[in-house]
């Protein structure tokens, strides 16, 4: 099975005398209280998804990152995994010291060693990484919300951030190993979403999944912008869409509970590094990957892989170009496929889609299946309700 990036699954989860010690000693030291997305990527790095990363990331990392796509050992890495505090009260927490972290009702889920605390540059951030400065965008946005000083250092989890739902579809990095050794799968496509599964979709899945053993359906859960369907609603779709359209025993589906960053190409090697280290061997980027708005080229997404070496980022990406359904084909495909104009296909946007159905009007079959349609429209007609 491929290895996880840097070579070795990563676990902060103590144990034995190491948990008692930190145990005791965490209720005594200075707070922090992460918001939701530290609170995820902190667990994503305890469990290993975010392999190498052992903790917040300190100043060397961040700066390569942000200037060369690199940890600063020379690894790749394309996204800032840091941890905020805001100037006035940053004074409680030193270099050298330890303190704990906690969640939104106060309770403690871990400790971290403070190895650096470093002012960083926003906007540099926002345009390196987002490559805008515009607070329309939602990264950026998000930049205005947290303080000016980064802590970095490692981290170690001592509870698990609470979950309220999906409990059968949260597979930890070393768990889907497990899962996809028994299946008997050699080489297995991860699928990155937050949306409702369409046609499309479907198209990409299908096509990568004829030449691979085993679809791994991993739909982010964490924290999305305002206007994206709810996690809920999306894993009611995709079970109902496991159930009716795709071969049970070559699909897996579990939950990846990071949250969006919408930082479109970056982010696209980022996805792929995490879905390495759950272990799949490929990974599928079609259009403007983790976009919004239009903040990125269609196929920005595709490009930026060409920056590394294939060996270092071992996970083979898979690309889509835009895919629809052809009216004159009487299928999917995309561009490379189908030799028909524009007018025959059938293609819609999501703000498209969200117009549809606030009005009540269905999404074509080809758009979507119909039981998904069904499932979104009583969504809608519940958000319309209750507005
Ligand atoms: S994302 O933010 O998670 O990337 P989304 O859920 O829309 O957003 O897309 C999931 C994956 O499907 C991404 O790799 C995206 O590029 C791809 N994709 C979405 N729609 C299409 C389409 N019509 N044609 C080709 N690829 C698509």
């Amino acid at each position: 099975m491929i290895k996880a990036h840097g070579g070795k699954l990563i676990n902060r989860v103590p144990e034995g005398k190491e948990r008692e010690a930190l145990e005791e000693l965490a209720p005594g030291l200075p707070k922090i209280h992460l918001n939701e997305r530290e609170l995820r990527d902190f667990e994503m790095i305890a469990i290993g998804a975010f392999s190498p990363l052992e903790g917040f990331m300190t100043e060397d990392d961040y700066l390569a990152v942000l200037d060369l796509k690199r940890l600063a050992k020379g690894l790749p890495w394309t996204i800032p995994v840091t941890l905020a505090v805001k100037g006035d009260d940053d004074s409680a927490y030193n270099e050298g010291e330890k303190v704990a972290l906690v969640g939104p009702e106060d309770e403690i889920l871990g400790v971290m060693q403070i190895e650096q605390k470093y002012h960083f540059d926003k906007i540099a951030e926002a345009e390196k990484v987002l490559l805008t400065n515009d607070d329309a965008h939602p990264g950026v946005a998000y930049l205005g919300t947290i303080g000016d000083k980064y802590l970095g250092g490692p981290i170690w989890m001592l509870h698990r951030p609470k979950h309220h739902s999906f409990e059968n579809y949260r597979l930890d990095p070393k768990e889907t190993r497990v899962l996809f050794k028994a299946k008997g799968w050699d080489t297995i496509v991860a699928f990155q979403t937050r949306n409702p599964i369409h046609r499309a979709h479907e198209y990409l899945q299908k096509c990568a999944l004829e030449v691979t053993d085993g679809l791994l359906i991993h739909p982010l859960v964490g924290q999305t912008q305002k206007g994206d369907i709810p996690a809920d609603i999306r894993m009611e779709c995709y079970t109902l869409l496991l159930e009716h359209y795709y071969p049970k025993t070559r699909t897996a589906l579990s939950i990846f509970p990071a949250a969006m960053r919408y930082a479109g190409p970056r982010e696209a090697v980022f996805h792929a590094l995490v879905r390495k280290n759950y272990g799949c061997s490929h990974f599928i980027v079609g259009r403007d990957h983790a976009g919004v708005g239009s903040y990125y080229g269609t196929y920005d997404a595709h490009y930026i892989f060409l920056e590394f070496d294939r060996y270092e980022i071992d996970i083979t990406p898979m690309f889509f170009d835009h895919s629809f359904f052809c009216r004159r084909c009487g299928n999917m495909g995309s561009s490379k496929t189908c030799p028909h104009d524009s007018s025959d296909h059938v293609f819609l946007s999501g703000t498209k889609v969200r117009e549809m159905l606030s009005e009540g009007i269905m999404p074509p079959s080809e758009f979507t299946r119909p039981e998904v349609a069904e499932l979104l429209m009583s969504y809608y007609t519940k958000e319309k309700e209750t507005a």
